[in-house]
């Protein structure tokens, strides 16, 4: 299911569709592409940032790509209905919980990091962001009047199963890597936060081979630019995620280089999408990086779908067109030539033929 959404959420999904296809044709596989509305889009042709026809057909498929959503036009604060709220309703309707958002440096693009080549080299990083609760979600939120005067609230309340399941999940990921995991919290302030350390303890009794740490989330902000490479798995709460991962896209340079994948209980449709946003300063201009779409879409293929060749003949395509130079203007160096949407989706295409592998034969 393809949302594409607000700003340049068309623009980038149809590229990593293009993608999609071509690596279809090259593995001999058939995908459908139904498409909806959400965000923006949505609110103005039917007046729901979700519309019931797009959650339905997002529940029936068997993954869901999305764009971005949101933009200047809706974005009132006394607008009674925002495009965010499509995207969380999505995202909690869908019960992806987990959100994870790896964080490398391909080695072509070390420079355009704005930390030095020797701190951002080796970094490999899985944040693993709780998708699901947390302020995001809690009630009571909204504005009230308080002594005459304005004041607003927000809830963050989170439920132990909540809290472990994220962390479970966490903990897994990292025994297939380098079994190390930052749990980060603001326990020396939050209540909610302390109960996330007390079942990070817990959960990390579970895992003998994992280690396990607990960073409070201000020192996190801080080692992510002085140490990024020390860090394996990071799991955190939904805010805190959501944070720190737009710092940690840094360390790989820009915004529109990471991908992301939601995944909630097993067999169900997870959700994939960049982590930047609609960028409505650039929407339209044809200049926005499509990869971070693109290598959500090899996310989707590897994780929901199985189809581990056909996601690395990607990721080594996206590879292959930096280390040839290719570069958006978010990725450019003053003075290299910026290419635009289309021609980046374009050179990774033609990377695929490069990339791929040979068809399997039929036993395997
Ligand atoms: C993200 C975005 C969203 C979020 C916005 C668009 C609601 O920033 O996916 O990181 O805060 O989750
Ligand atoms: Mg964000």
């Amino acid at each position: 299911m393809l949302l594409p959404g607000d700003g340049i959420g068309q623009e980038i999904v149809i590229e990593a569709r293009l993608v999609l296809e071509h690596v279809a044709k090259l593995f001999g596989h058939v995908f459908a592409f139904p498409d909806g509305l959400i965000g923006g889009c949505a609110i103005d042709a039917t007046g729901s940032a979700l519309p019931e026809d797009t959650l339905k057909a997002c529940l029936d498929s068997d993954a869901v790509l999305l764009g971005a959503v949101g933009g200047p036009k809706w974005s009132d604060p006394k607008a009674p209905v925002r495009p965010e709220q499509g995207l969380l309703a999505l995202r909690k309707a869908m019960g992806v919980y987990a959100n994870l958002r790896p964080v490398s440096v391909c080695s072509a693009l070390i420079d355009a990091s704005p930390l030095r080549p020797d701190r951002v080299r080796d970094v490999d990083i899985m944040i693993v962001r709780e998708l699901t609760g947390g302020l995001y979600f809690g009630q009571p939120q909204g504005q009230e009047t308080i002594d005459g005067g304005r004041a607003a609230v927000d809830t963050m309340r989170y439920k132990e199963s909540e809290i472990r399941r994220v962390l479970h999940l966490a903990f897994e990921l990292a025994e297939g890597r380098r079994k190390k995991v930052t749990s980060v919290d603001k326990a020396n302030v939050l209540a909610s936060s302390r109960l996330w350390r007390e079942i990070a303890v817990e959960v990390a009794a579970e895992f003998p081979t994992v280690s396990c740490e607990h960073i409070l989330v201000d020192a996190c902000a801080m080692y992510l630019i002085q140490r990024p490479a020390d860090f394996d798995v990071i799991v955190t709460e939904n805010m805190f995620g959501d944070i720190l991962s737009d710092e940690a896209s840094m360390i790989s340079g820009s915004l529109g280089m990471l991908p992301s994948a939601s995944l909630g209980n097993p067999g169900q449709p997870g959700l994939y999408e960049p982590i930047h946003g609609s960028a409505p300063d650039i929407a339209g201009k044809g200049i926005a990086n499509p990869l971070a779409t693109i290598l959500s879409a090899a996310m989707l293929l590897r994780l929901r779908l199985g189809l581990v060749a056909e996601a690395t003949c990607i990721e080594s395509a996206v590879e292959r067109v930096l280390a040839e130079g290719a570069r958006t203007a978010d990725i450019a160096r003053p003075g290299e030539l910026a290419i635009s949407t289309a021609d980046m989706g374009k050179r990774v295409r033609e990377a695929l033929e490069a990339s791929y592998p040979g068809r399997p034969t039929a036993q395997q």
